[in-house]
């Protein structure tokens, strides 16, 4: 049986990394995978972790599993990330939360617990989504349904034409939303339109389920789960998985949570017992060190300042990097417009380019990106400007 298995093409994502560490031209640029990156295209260790790790392993006792929920530090420090301190929903036992293996593990969990809920169970993705969304959620045997959110041609979200699509939504039906920093787009909801959505999603009887990957990456902690905060003071039930892997760097340690709120406590704690048991039928119990980091950080005062100051400046490197783009595209003259960089939020944008002139960046300069010209503009730095707009400038004349 094992023999009958066809071969795969490589992941749209991670396979880029694989053939961009192949390439020996010396100028090669990765704009692939959303990795943070340095100045110097490393994607560091942040101080704030070291520190945390260095405690870690001084005081921890033992290796015995953890509790399948996670530890309590880890838990209350994240929901309070997620819905600030004293949320109603966190007071009134509405709101529990479980860890997870990073964000993916939540979306996994997620989509079982659904599948539990409901075997017709619906979600509806915005058109584009994460390329892992669909297959990530869909093999748990999730109905995939979509709404259309960006408009290629203005570079905006279509905000219209996402409350029109949802019309098709059915009562029960979940609406995955990227809580902020769109992951391909970088188009994020504004405040207005996360209330209209809010009162909208109560109205049709619709869930939100928050998939928040890059929080403190956009515009700031509390200013990235302004929609979510708002959704939650308003709408009975709600999902949230969260990721550490981007805001705490530690991505290889599969760290996240998921959150659900249900109309009263009682109802959460039955949704929570089925999560676990999803979780105990995948992995069985969530792995320590990542959330251990974690929870030392945000129970020191001293360290969560050096985390929240360490995330101000990557924010702030990858902001610098969309306007410092867009003007020297501008001024090189190529003859497509990518003032959109600037105005759109976190590691993400799309160029806005052909499949074709994505291979040709990639087969003749060493220019890396997902085939639909998804760029991570972290990956961009001092070094590698110049030569990728020159690229982009030769393959767009
Ligand atoms: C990305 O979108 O590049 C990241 O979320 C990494 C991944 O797993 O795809």
């Amino acid at each position: 049986m094992l023999s009958d298995f066809s071969p795969l093409p490589p992941d749209p994502i991670l396979g880029l990394s694989a053939a961009y560490r192949e390439d020996r031209n010396p100028n090669k640029v990765d704009l692939g995978v959303g990795v943070y990156k340095d100045d110097s295209g490393v994607s560091p260790i942040m101080a704030a972790v070291k520190q945390a790790e260095a405690a870690i392993l001084l005081e921890e006792q033992s290796k015995a599993y953890l509790p399948p929920v996670g530890t309590e530090g880890f838990l209350v420090g994240m929901q309070q990330m997620l819905f600030g301190e004293n949320h109603a929903v966190v007071l009134d036992g509405r709101c529990k939360t479980q860890q997870t293996t990073g964000g993916c593990g939540a979306l996994r969990v997620a989509a079982q617990l659904l599948m539990r809920g409901s075997d017709s169970a619906t979600v509806w993705v915005s058109t584009p989504t994460w390329a892992n969304h669909v297959p990530l959620l869909g093999d748990a045997g999730i109905t995939i349904r979509e709404y259309p959110y960006y408009d290629y041609t203005t570079h905006t979200i279509d905000f219209d034409g996402m409350l029109s699509g949802l019309e098709q939504a059915a009562a029960g039906d979940f609406v995955l939303l990227h809580g902020c920093c769109h992951n391909p787009c970088g188009a994020d909801l504004s405040l207005s339109q996360w209330e209209i959505l809010s009162g909208y999603l109560g109205q049709r009887g619709l869930t939100p389920f928050v998939d928040l990957a890059y929080q403190g990456l956009g515009d700031g902690l509390d200013e990235d789960v302004a929609g979510l905060r708002l959704l939650a003071d308003t709408l009975p039930e709600m999902i949230v998985a969260s990721s550490c892997s981007k805001n705490f760097g530690l991505y290889r340690e599969r760290t996240g949570t998921l959150s659900v709120i249900a109309d009263t406590a009682e109802h959460a704690d039955n949704a929570l017992k089925q999560m676990l048991n999803v979780a105990r039928g995948i992995y069985s119990m969530p792995p320590s060190h990542g959330a251990a980091i974690v929870e030392t950080i945000l129970q020191d005062s001293e360290l969560t300042e050096v985390w929240a100051s360490e995330l101000n400046i990557m924010r702030q490197r990858i902001n610098g990097l969309r306007l410092d783009f867009a003007e020297q595209a501008a001024a090189r003259g190529i003859g497509r417009d990518f003032s959109h960089i600037a105005r759109e939020k976190g590691m993400f944008s799309f160029l806005g380019i052909s499949a074709e002139e994505v291979e040709c960046l990639k087969s003749e300069y060493s220019v890396y990106m997902v085939n639909s010209s998804r760029i991570n503009v972290a990956g961009m730095n001092s070094s590698n400007m110049e030569y990728l707009v020159d690229a982009l400038a030769a393959v767009l004349a």
